[in-house]
């Protein structure tokens, strides 16, 4: 047991929503693989394909981007209620509080605003914490192209609504990870859509599981340069740090949404909208870390996974790095949503035991 006190391995649920195939190095949702998914996809198709069946009254295609819309438009009524005190919380903390705030149902209309919401409350509390009013989605508008508008103020490149919907697509959904079990405990007990989706917010928060792409960033820049990164990750490596961005639990191989990502980032190096020399020392930095990672844990392989690349993609977007987690959130929440659907309709409880290893008492009554 204490070897699995992660409880690697343990099976908690069938799914018929993703396969992770951590010897393959692949990733499939619904039947369908990554690599078909991001090609040219849309958010709007995940979302259409996750929450297929879940709903009887799901529509398709263009009326699904449209009432995705509707969505945002709902949820942004709680943002200018909420005022701007919301501003004073971190950006996380202010959008969970917000998403707190919409109704707690099993029903579609519940589902699309908590898709729309770390979306439009996101975006929104960024521009107050710089003194700037939040933009009102467009409902006409793909989710991607107006998450970007709604942070930037302005109509987004296509290339850039390109890799955002890469991106999203690529997070969507990822097998029994910690925030998506955590969505299906909670789905188990018959509570809400909004209570599974708070409760997995804050298992998605933490720096092993959502919170690695800041930390990323944080190393690229202590680094520096590409002749420093292999004296500085050895430094990291013999204090005891973890390298951010490196290993997974399920993994053995490259992690696929990393190269997901790294082919958007390729479109946008080509568009002029990120700089070479940031993605040279990105490149160089994985390198000497995979080499040092393998020299240290020679029988574990630890591999680049999603996060290292979503901080150079989030950042050349234009997030600041504390909205990171959150934009993680933008994408992850259907899978969450369709998770914990998946779960309520088996009817069944989940409560696992805890073997007792205290003290017993001194006295039997
Ligand atoms: N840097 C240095 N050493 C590492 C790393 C790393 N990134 N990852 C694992 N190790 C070491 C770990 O210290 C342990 O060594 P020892 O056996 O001597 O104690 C060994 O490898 C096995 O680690 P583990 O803790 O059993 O591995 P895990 O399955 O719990 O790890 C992980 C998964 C993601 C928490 C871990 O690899 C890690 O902390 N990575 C850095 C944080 C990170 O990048 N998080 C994003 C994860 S991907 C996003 C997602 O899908 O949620």
């Amino acid at each position: 047991m204490s070897n699995a006190n992660g409880l690697e391995d343990v099976i908690a649920a069938e799914t018929v929503l993703s396969d992770v195939d951590g010897l393959g190095g692949r990733l499939i949702i619904r039947g369908v693989s990554l690599d078909e998914l991001i090609d040219g996809g849309r958010y709007e198709d995940v979302v259409a394909l996750l929450l297929e069946g879940q709903f009887a009254d799901l529509p398709e295609g263009a009326e699904l981007q449209a009432a995705l819309g509707a969505a945002r438009v709902a949820v942004y009524a709680h943002l200018q209620q909420a005022g701007t005190s919301v501003a004073d919380l971190p950006l996380f903390d202010g959008m969970r509080a917000l998403t707190a705030r919409l109704p707690d149902d099993l029903s579609l209309s519940s589902a699309l605003q908590l898709i729309a919401a770390p979306a439009v409350f996101t975006t929104g509390i960024l521009r107050l914490k710089t003194g700037q009013a939040p933009v009102k989605p467009d409902a006409s508008l793909s989710h991607a192209a107006d998450i970007l508008r709604m942070h930037q103020g302005k109509p987004p490149h296509p290339q850039q609504v390109a890799a955002l919907d890469r991106y999203l697509l690529t997070v969507t959904d990822h097998g029994l990870n910690a925030s998506t079990f955590t969505a299906r405990v909670v789905a188990s007990t018959a509570a809400g859509l909004t209570s599974s989706a708070l409760a997995a917010l804050g298992a998605l928060k933490g720096p092993l599981h959502g919170g690695a792409p800041g930390p990323v960033l944080d190393m690229l820049d202590a680094i520096g340069t590409p002749s420093e990164a292999e004296p500085w990750l050895e430094g990291a490596l013999a204090r005891g740090d973890r390298l951010m961005g490196f290993g997974h639990r399920i993994y053995r191989v490259r992690d696929p949404r990393a190269d997901a990502l790294k082919g958007a980032l390729r479109g946008l190096a080509r568009e002029g909208a990120i700089d070479p020399a940031r993605l040279s020392l990105a490149e160089s930095v994985e390198a000497a870390a995979l080499v040092l990672l393998a020299r240290a844990k020679p029988d574990r392989a630890l591999e680049t996974n999603v996060e290292f690349y979503t901080a150079l993609l989030l950042e050349a977007l234009g997030f600041p790095r504390e909205a990171f987690t959150c934009v993680f959130a933008m994408g992850r929440t259907t899978g969450w949503i369709a998770h914990a659907m998946e779960q309520a309709a088996t009817g069944r409880l989940i409560r696992p035991r805890a073997r007792y290893v205290g003290p017993m008492p001194k006295k039997v009554a």
